[in-house]
């Protein structure tokens, strides 16, 4: 049996066995330094996936809803290929992933709905590939550990979705901590929690509602700059492939060969894994002014040297630096569109909507979403039926 769309599946008759809540996540700074071996200092939000699943007693068949789709991909789990819809290929690669790692996945019914905007960089894809596997690892007993959901989701990714990620956004939303960011070290995958509570300050979001579609939007080329980047330095000076090994002098001495393109993109690596350590103490001294400053600056390189952000993300960014309320700002996750974060003192919040969400509909003609958010807690069971 081939994937396929079917209608129907009573929602309000879904009695599930667990549920499973998955957060999507913010990154406070670490910009496209995940998959070239830096640091980033993501949390998990407030803003979740909720899936529930039961097993429905067949040896393969699976039912998948999402609510806000009016159709169910069904999958035979004997035969999983990828799908033509956004969201299937989330589902499928995470089946396909588990597949390949266990003999013990059965047939399942899962309904799912989100309040992560879809496509605004804040990773809704991530909780839902690691809500998925967590749900289904707890409910067959498949014996996987935090970590393995964490990598499988990106493979998930890579192989189905076609975005070649880093390991950010999936262990972020697997592994975050009420109140806390955390400080990953994507080389040796060493992480440390750290305290943020911002009061009086809080994290406000404005997603552009311009949406990204990372696979056809540049990540995979910015993947490929980086790396090729990389691999000239690296033969230049004859130390091994990480920019962890690499110094700024060394990409300046290669200027030449790695040309202009090349060279703002090494660059930049350099100079935000810096920001990240230095950030990291910031964050841990309560420095929210200097924070704030490196988130400007993180934005400036994302623009400027590895060319991510897009004009409503710089309007947005550019705005807030007149508001003396609002310490930093700068575009999060992949880029292309999606959302700013704001570190903004809590009375300042109202008037600084307003004037933003004004200002940008009058430029752009488009709606501004502005929404606070906190860090949270990773994937968690909620609830579980005998
Ligand atoms: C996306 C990817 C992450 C990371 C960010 C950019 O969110 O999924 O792995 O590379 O972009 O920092």
């Amino acid at each position: 049996m081939e994937n396929k769309l079917k209608d129907g599946l009573d929602v309000a008759e879904f009695a599930f066995d667990l549920e499973v809540s998955s957060p999507g996540r913010v990154n406070l700074i670490g910009e496209h330094t995940d998959y070239n071996d830096g640091f980033v200092l993501p949390a998990a939000i407030d803003k979740r996936i909720t899936i529930r699943l039961r097993a429905n007693g067949s040896k393969t068949r699976c039912t998948i809803k999402s609510k806000g789709f009016d159709s169910v991909l069904v999958v035979d789990l004997g035969n999983i290929s990828q799908g033509t819809e956004g969201w299937h290929n989330y589902v499928l690669g995470v089946l396909n992933e588990l597949q390949l790692l266990t003999q013990d996945l059965k047939g399942f019914d899962c309904e799912m709905e989100t309040d992560i905007p879809v496509g605004s960089g804040m990773s809704s894809s991530a909780a839902l590939e690691c809500g998925l596997a967590f749900g289904l690892n707890e409910l067959f007993d498949l014996g996987l550990d935090r970590w393995q959901i964490i990598k499988l989701g990106q493979r998930a990714e890579h192989n189905f979705v076609g975005t070649q990620c880093g390991i950010m956004d999936q262990f972020a939303s697997v592994m975050g901590k009420k109140d806390h960011s955390m400080l990953l070290d994507c080389r040796s995958l060493d992480f440390e929690y750290i305290p943020t509570k911002m009061d009086p300050y809080v994290i406000l979001m404005l997603n552009t509602n311009v949406k990204h579609n990372l696979s056809t939007s540049g990540y995979n080329d910015r993947r490929e700059e980086s790396s090729s980047g990389l691999k000239i330095i690296a033969e230049r000076f004859g130390v091994q492939h990480s920019f962890r090994d690499m110094t700024p002098d060394m990409v300046k001495r290669c200027r030449e060969e790695l040309g202009n393109v090349r060279y703002r993109r090494c660059s930049y690596v350099l100079e935000e894994n810096q920001r990240v350590l230095k950030a990291a103490e910031h964050l841990s001294n309560n420095d929210l002014i200097g924070l704030g400053k490196l988130l400007y600056e993180s934005h400036e390189g994302q623009r400027k040297k590895y060319e991510v952000s897009c004009p409503e993300l710089d309007f947005l960014v550019d705005f807030s630096k007149n508001w003396e309320d609002v310490l930093g700002a700068r575009m999060v996750g992949g880029g292309f569109g999606g959302c700013t974060l704001n570190i903004i003192h809590v009375e300042a919040v109202d008037n600084f909507v307003n004037a933003v969400s004004e200002a940008y509909k009058k430029k752009f003609s488009i709606e501004l979403s502005p929404f606070q958010t906190v860090p949270s807690q990773g994937t968690t069971i909620i609830k579980k039926h005998v």
